[in-house]
């Protein structure tokens, strides 16, 4: 597929990017076996690699959604996140996945990973497509992560930048000069 005008570099072709969803697959399904297994997908910019991941995995497993609210339409986290679409089905008793598209600052991630501790879950796991380590604001990490990338705004395969450019079938880096005429 030929390069988006508004994209600076690829950073992961879409064969890449199904090479490390298979693998994150392979460890997952090894992984939990004989669990309870949901996925949790964090919408939306989760749902193209819930999407993709699921149908590499060969464990029983369930799907659902959640919605927070952290960016606002700019490159960088506000700092405030908050629910703002709950999972439908209790996670009482299971092994809940978060499946997200990536783990930038790991305050969103935080905020989850504090919201499940009430809910009385077998087991609460992160896996995330993609990391930014440089970014990282507060201590968590993901369990699962297919690719560590520089600290750059990427859009692509479900992230988007002010709801654009989630349909492109990679992971590039937005033009500067993009982000500047939109803010
Ligand atoms: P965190 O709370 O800073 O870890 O950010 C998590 C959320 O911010 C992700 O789920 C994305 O929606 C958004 N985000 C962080 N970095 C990027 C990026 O480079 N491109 C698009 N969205 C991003």
């Amino acid at each position: 597929m030929k390069k988006h005008p508004d994209i600076e570099k690829v950073l992961l072709s879409s064969a890449q990017i199904r090479k490390g969803v298979e693998k994150l697959a392979g460890r997952i399904s090894r992984d939990y076996r004989g669990k309870k297994l949901i996925l949790a997908c964090i919408l939306k910019g989760g749902v193209v690699f819930l999407a993709d991941l699921i149908r590499r995995l060969d464990v029983p497993c369930a799907i659902d959604f959640m919605s927070v609210a952290s960016y606002g339409g700019g490159t960088t986290s506000s700092g405030r996140v908050r629910l703002i679409m709950d999972l439908r089905e209790s996670p009482e008793g299971k092994d809940v996945l978060l499946v997200e598209d990536i783990l930038d600052t790991g305050l969103t991630i935080e905020f989850l990973l504090e919201n499940m501790k009430t809910r009385n879950a077998r087991s609460v796991k992160v896996c995330a497509l993609l990391e930014k380590p440089e970014n990282r604001k507060v201590n968590v990490k993901p369990d699962y992560a297919a690719f560590r990338i520089p600290n750059e705004f990427v859009v692509g395969y479900g992230l988007d930048f002010a709801e654009r450019y989630r349909n492109l079938p990679y992971i590039g880096i937005l033009k500067k000069s993009v982000v500047d005429r939109s803010l």
